[in-house]
């Protein structure tokens, strides 16, 4: 494996939406070069390569073989998360691999293994946790201003029928489920960092609209092991555009709304602590320097695959629970506390 001097030299695994946010993370972030790009549409691949200044391959396997990378960024569909991931560990090369880290618990046990054995660093992009307002909203719950936090509620929006996104989202095998899988985890991710706990069980419900293979709506109740409740209501009805996350504190709460702002409610004074985020390519570029960060220093990514497969295990635990009608176990555990709380409330 190559180190960080005299620069990192980073690989893009899909070269679509998100890939591209990618590239212009790393174009913000000095010291870092997007060298090498593959996608299997050769023309996606080889429009981003024009632009990053990089190598086009239509199959990762050959980019791993032929380019001395330091570390990839894998922003393919879901199930092929993990297969990708090995490939790279097996290179020497250091991973970011988008959220949903893969789409069972199985998968993401040997991601975690490969990277363990290979001494690479294994990352999760749960970007939202690198926006100013994810940071703000830790500190002041950390401050202990607030008291202990005894309940957290979640609500996002998201248009699902076809056209919206691409296709390969509609498809359960590719995707491994539909709402909650692919925005969902954002939400269960904020819900286990900011109670700062791990979820136990689930007791789930999800429905489909327009005849969909994936669930497009979804609601539950999730126990988390340090006695926080939460629930959470996921909807591709046409409601206005919703992402919010209110965390229910012994003396006050906090409200954090991606299109208002955090807010918080002491008694019955309200305070705006802090407006919404600008620029989401800041938290791409944040993600990133704590990449190549961790691949430098050999210290933990803020959201390392052990964490990432905890977040898996709880979309997978809310489709059993859908399934069964009953209360279901978070499997695979026992899932780590978010190894970042304690770093980030350093
Ligand atoms: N962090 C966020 O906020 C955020 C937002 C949206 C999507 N995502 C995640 O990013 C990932 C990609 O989503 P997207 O919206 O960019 O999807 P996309 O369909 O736009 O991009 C995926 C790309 O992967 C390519 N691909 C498919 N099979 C491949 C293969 N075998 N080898 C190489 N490339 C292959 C496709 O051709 C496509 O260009 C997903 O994990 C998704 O959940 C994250």
């Amino acid at each position: 494996m190559r180190t960080n001097e005299p620069g990192f030299r980073l690989g893009i695994i899909g070269t679509g939406i998100v890939g591209a946010l990618h590239v212009q993370a790393a174009r913000a972030l000095p010291g870092v070069t997007v060298a090498a790009v593959c996608d299997i549409r050769a023309d996606a691949a080889q429009a981003m390569a024009r632009q990053a200044g990089a190598a086009a391959y239509t199959r990762h396997e050959d980019m791993l073989a032929r380019e001395p990378l330091d570390g990839v960024i894998i922003t393919a569909p879901h199930a092929l998360h993990a297969q990708m991931t090995l490939a790279a560990a097996a290179a020497g090369v250091h991973v970011l691999v988008e959220k949903p880290m893969a789409t069972s618990v199985a998968d993401c046990t040997a991601m975690v293994e490969a990277c363990d054995a290979a001494g690479v660093v294994l990352a999760v992009g749960h970007v939202v946790r690198f926006g100013a307002g994810a940071r703000r909203a830790e500190a002041i719950l950390r401050s202990g201003e607030l008291g202990p936090v005894r309940a957290i509620s979640h609500r996002r929006t998201s248009h699902y029928a076809k056209g919206s996104r691409p296709d390969w989202f509609f498809d359960p095998v590719m995707a491994g489920g539909g709402i909650v899988m692919n925005v969902g985890t954002h939400g269960l991710d904020r819900i286990q960092w900011l109670a700062g706990s791990a979820a136990e069980s689930v007791h789930a419900h999800t429905w489909s609209r327009g005849g969909l293979e994936i669930e497009t709506d979804a609601m539950g109740l999730v126990d988390l092991a340090n006695g926080v409740k939460a629930d959470f209501h996921l909807t591709s009805a046409p409601v206005p555009y919703t992402d919010e996350t209110v965390v229910l504190c012994e003396q006050g709460s906090l409200r954090w709304s991606a299109p208002e702002g955090i807010w918080v409610s002491r008694g019955a004074a309200e305070t705006l602590l802090a407006p919404p985020d600008e620029e989401p390519a800041d938290a791409f570029t944040a993600q990133l320097a704590d990449f190549t960060e961790a691949c430098r220093t050999g210290r933990p990514p803020i959201v390392d695959g052990r964490y990432g497969r905890s977040v898996v295990a709880t979309v997978l635990a809310v489709y059993e629970s859908a399934l069964s009608g009953r209360t279901e176990s978070v499997t695979g555990g026992p899932h780590p506390l978010p190894g970042d709380l304690l770093r980030n409330s350093a």
